[in-house]
């Protein structure tokens, strides 16, 4: 192989540019060529790319978002679109290309691969709901986010006896959600996966607030429901004066973490050598620290949620 290509698709997230740069650089160490598509297959559609030399690389890694930028391409789910994208790739010479999103990202890799083209995957969104990786490119460094959000929310909190309801992202997914709640010492996490009993919580958070506590902290998935229509119903019957933070897209920016860094460049070179090797239609993921290899027709149909003894755990914690 003489030149590959690569794209950041769907949702962005901190870690990609870590991922670009290692594949780049990995394709040059072994003479081959690597260009970027911008804008994920929108890019593609519209044979826009850059080539990614060792310079248009340096100094991205510390950054968060992608800078080949990314976007959730509509004309890339018709046939059209998908054929488009096949021929602007076989015009230009690329022989394999990978492919960093979330799950749409992937189904859109597993269809160029069904047309015959190599295709490696990469998961990266913070929603950690990729099936077949324990963790997905960007959710370490959007949890570290969390983090520092909630701890500073905590302290104003408990200088006005409030309860806060938190909401993070997920839009299925209560990974952030419930990780997040352990992380923080959160009395609550409310997640998608599991129901809750809202006159319960009332009920407990009442407690709390005739035992003294001077605080307390609701922390919501996003797909679990509005964090403004939760206080509605809540804001008379707890004692607690309740306020409500939306973190929104501040969770997924910023620069990455360590894990982040490293999981970025992991992914990134490995793309490149299962290409060499001749692999296709397969995702990277980690599993247990080490780098598998999974075939994306099975992370498709996969499903992922977050562990039990982690949504266990936000729940014994927070009494
Ligand atoms: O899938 C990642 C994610 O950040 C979700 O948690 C969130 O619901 C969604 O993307 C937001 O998408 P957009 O950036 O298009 O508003």
């Amino acid at each position: 192989m003489k030149r590959l290509a690569i794209l950041t698709s769907g949702g962005d997230c901190s870690g990609m540019n870590a991922t670009i740069r290692a594949a780049a650089r990995t394709a040059i160490s072994k003479n081959v060529e690597m260009i970027g598509y911008r804008k994920g297959y929108a890019g593609l559609i519209r044979n826009d790319f850059i080539t990614l030399d060792t310079l248009a690389v340096a100094g991205t890694l510390q950054r968060g978002g992608t800078f080949l930028q990314s976007a959730r391409s509509q004309e890339f789910r018709t046939e059209e679109g998908r054929r488009k994208a096949l021929d602007n790739l076989q015009r230009e010479g690329v022989e394999g290309l990978i492919v960093v999103g979330g799950d749409g990202s992937l189904n859109g890799a597993l269809a160029l691969a069904r047309l015959g083209f190599p295709v490696i995957g990469i998961p990266a969104s913070i929603d950690n709901d990729i099936p077949f990786t324990d963790m997905a490119l960007g959710v370490d460094t959007a949890l570290n986010n969390i983090i520092y959000a909630v701890d500073c929310i905590k302290d104003t909190a408990s200088s006005h006896d409030r309860a806060f309801i938190v909401e993070v992202m997920g839009r299925g997914s209560g990974y952030l959600a419930s990780t997040a709640a352990v992380a923080t010492g959160a009395e609550f996490a409310i997640v998608p996966e599991v129901e809750f009993d809202l006159a319960e919580m009332c009920g407990q958070l009442r407690q709390r607030h005739q035992e003294g506590r001077s605080n307390a902290l609701i922390i919501m998935a996003e797909g679990a429901g509005q964090a403004h229509e939760l206080a509605g119903a809540i804001k008379d019957a707890i004692g607690f004066e309740v306020r409500v933070t939306v973190l929104g897209h501040y969770q997924r920016g910023g620069s990455p973490t360590v894990f982040d860094r490293l999981l970025g460049s992991r992914f990134g070179k490995k793309a490149v050598e299962l290409l060499l090797e001749g692999n296709t239609g397969v995702m990277v993921g980690l599993a247990c620290h080490a780098l598998v290899a999974t075939l994306l027709e099975e992370v498709v149909r996969g499903e992922k949620r977050p562990q039990d003894e982690i949504l266990k755990m936000a729940e014994v914690l927070g009494i």
